[in-house]
């Protein structure tokens, strides 16, 4: 299982990595505007702090085949250890193609149905990222399409994996595991909520009240 953190907000990723064992953050051009540094000042921002062996995704902005194969080159040299994200789109395919030929790692992004998600596996994307509550807001069924794709994912591209995006509360992000998903990009919001367990502190603090009852100080 791989968990990531869908955040440009540097401070978040400081505080989230060190609670979570994060496989890598996951950008895409909203995210990144948000935080107001381009790729080429940000990505080596965000390596620092999540060290060598964490993976992160940038995306194109291109929307022609040729431009974004320039612009994943570009992006690909920018960090060792990326992945580019291409809009699962026609043009988008002919570059996952034309990329994989030459061994660079993509995610087939703004994935809606459980097809494109599947064309973009069979073109050669590592990742595909089903926008789960994007689908919802819309009146769709986000883990339906989820599980939908995973099924496909298994018959017939086993090497390619979800990475599961877009999401607005823990229980979609559960769900998503449960469908089978083998990777998850959760904002920090939504992993704060998942973090956060008002019940167990005040298992905690009973503990401790009995404790002290008792013993006077908490040296065991
Ligand atoms: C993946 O990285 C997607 O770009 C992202 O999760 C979309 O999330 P949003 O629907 O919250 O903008």
């Amino acid at each position: 299982m791989e968990i990531y953190l869908d955040t440009a907000d540097l401070d978040a990723i400081e505080e989230l990595s060190e609670i979570l064992p994060i496989a890598g953050v996951t950008t895409n051009p909203s995210i990144v505007a948000t935080g107001k540094h381009p790729l080429n000042v940000l990505l080596p921002k965000i390596r620092r702090i999540i060290g060598p062996s964490c993976t992160i995704f940038a995306q194109v902005l291109a929307r022609e085949p040729e431009s974004m194969i320039d612009e994943a080159l570009y992006l690909n040299d920018l960090d060792p250890k990326l992945v580019v994200k291409i809009p699962a789109i026609a043009s988008g395919f002919a570059a996952i193609m034309a990329l994989s030929a030459r061994s660079v790692r993509t995610l087939g992004t703004a994935i809606y149905s459980p097809m494109q998600g599947l064309f973009a596996a069979h073109a050669g994307a590592c990742y595909v990222a089903p926008y789960v509550n994007r689908l919802d807001a819309t009146g769709g069924d986000g883990i339906k399409m989820v599980q939908s794709l995973q099924k496909l994912l298994d018959l017939h591209e086993p090497s390619c994996s979800i990475l599961a995006a877009s999401f607005r509360t823990p229980s979609q992000v559960l769900d998503c595991l449960l469908a089978g998903a083998r990777a998850v990009t959760i904002p920090p919001d939504v992993a704060r909520q998942m973090l956060a367990s008002p019940a167990v502190d005040v298992a905690i603090e009973r503990f401790e009240k009995d404790w002290l009852k008792v013993f006077g100080n908490l040296s065991a």
